[in-house]
């Protein structure tokens, strides 16, 4: 991949843990694209730091980059450049149509079923005048999804019952990715909004400290969610979504 430097693991902690410690011991410059992938990780974990199951068989990796963009606009462009690369990618590969999950969630709908495929994190360093990300993504391809979410989680291979080659969907992955980054927010954003299973749903918003009842009304540009509750708005930044209808 002409544009990403790869670094493979058989095992590791977390890569974004690995990440983490190459920006801390200065070992990634502000021109490199650097992916990080491991075939199992031990302490792998997913938004609000909560553990990530990551056996081996499954796709686990971190990209890390300066971007050039101002940070106010990362959830703007990242995230619907990451989930609708996956999209693209397992539309391209296996001809899956995949959907997408407020924030970051990506989703195969199985009889009116929806169940998660993989997900992503966004986390980033920040310095005087410049900053890296560190997009964290996570996919089940031929890992087995254990017995007790299996009810919410599904595998590419569960899907279509036979072995993937995960590191050709990585690389057609970051051919995606690459061209998405580039690409114009607004019609960035106009495909995310099309992909997502939220707009107009019930929905109930768990935050740690309380819960939200209310209709989606709209994906904002920053990423945020309006909500609608009774006879009024409220703009929802993060959370976790779980649909009611
Ligand atoms: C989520 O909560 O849905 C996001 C999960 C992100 C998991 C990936 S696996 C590769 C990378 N390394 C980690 O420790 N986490 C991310």
């Amino acid at each position: 991949m002409k544009n990403f430097r790869k670094i493979i693991f058989d095992v590791i902690d977390s890569t974004q843990i690995y990440a983490k410690r190459l920006i801390k011991e200065k070992k990634i410059s502000l021109k490199d694209k650097i992916v990080i992938v491991a075939k199992k990780q031990i302490s792998g974990y997913g938004r609000f730091r909560r553990k990530w199951f990551s056996p081996e068989g499954g796709l686990w990796f971190s990209i890390v980059f300066s971007p050039k963009i101002s940070l106010q606009k990362i959830n703007q462009k990242l995230i619907p450049a990451i989930t609708l690369s996956i999209c693209d990618t397992a539309y391209y590969l296996l001809k899956i149509n995949l959907y997408i999950k407020w924030p970051n969630d990506i989703i195969y709908k199985l009889n009116s079923k929806y169940k998660k495929l993989g997900g992503c994190i966004i986390e980033t360093q920040i310095f005087k005048d410049f900053y890296f990300v560190i997009i964290g993504i996570g996919i089940n391809i031929n890992n087995p999804i254990p017995k007790k979410i299996r009810n919410i989680a599904i595998s590419f291979k569960d899907i279509i019952k036979k072995d993937i080659d995960t590191e050709n969907l990585l690389d057609n992955f970051l051919i995606q990715f690459d061209k998405k980054i580039k690409m114009n927010s607004e019609i960035l954003y106009k495909n995310y909004k099309k992909k997502s299973i939220v707009l107009g749903k019930k929905v109930l918003i768990k935050q740690h400290d309380k819960e939200i009842y209310g209709t989606v009304i709209n994906i904002e540009k920053d990423n945020s969610i309006l909500l609608k509750m009774n006879n009024r708005y409220k703009k929802i930044l993060s959370g976790d979504l779980i649909l009611l209808t």
